[in-house]
């Protein structure tokens, strides 16, 4: 498996655990107010989704420049 799509698939599957922690701390609200260190949690998970969207944007950008199709 090539780099690009390594970092896809990570992507693809952070999207998937952050997604579910957020969830999980709305529905721990439903229940009552959960400790304050729960908010926390997404943020390592938001940092490299950033990160890895981001390479994911430019992508397309730096594959025209070098001439190649490889960009997925
Ligand atoms: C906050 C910064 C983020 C940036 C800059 C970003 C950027 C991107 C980019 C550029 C792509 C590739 C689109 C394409 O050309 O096909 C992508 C794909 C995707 N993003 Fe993000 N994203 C971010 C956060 C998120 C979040 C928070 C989620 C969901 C909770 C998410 C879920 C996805 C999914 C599921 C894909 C498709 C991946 C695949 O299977 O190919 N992203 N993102």
């Amino acid at each position: 498996m090539n780099w690009n799509k390594w970092i896809r698939q990570a992507h693809r599957w952070l999207s998937m655990a952050f997604t579910l922690i957020v969830a999980g701390i709305f529905a721990t609200l439903a229940i009552g107010e959960p400790v304050q260190w729960v908010y926390v949690l997404p943020l390592p998970f938001l940092f490299l989704l950033i990160v890895s969207g981001a390479y994911l944007f430019a992508l397309p950008f730096l594959s025209k420049r070098r001439g190649g199709r490889h960009a997925a």
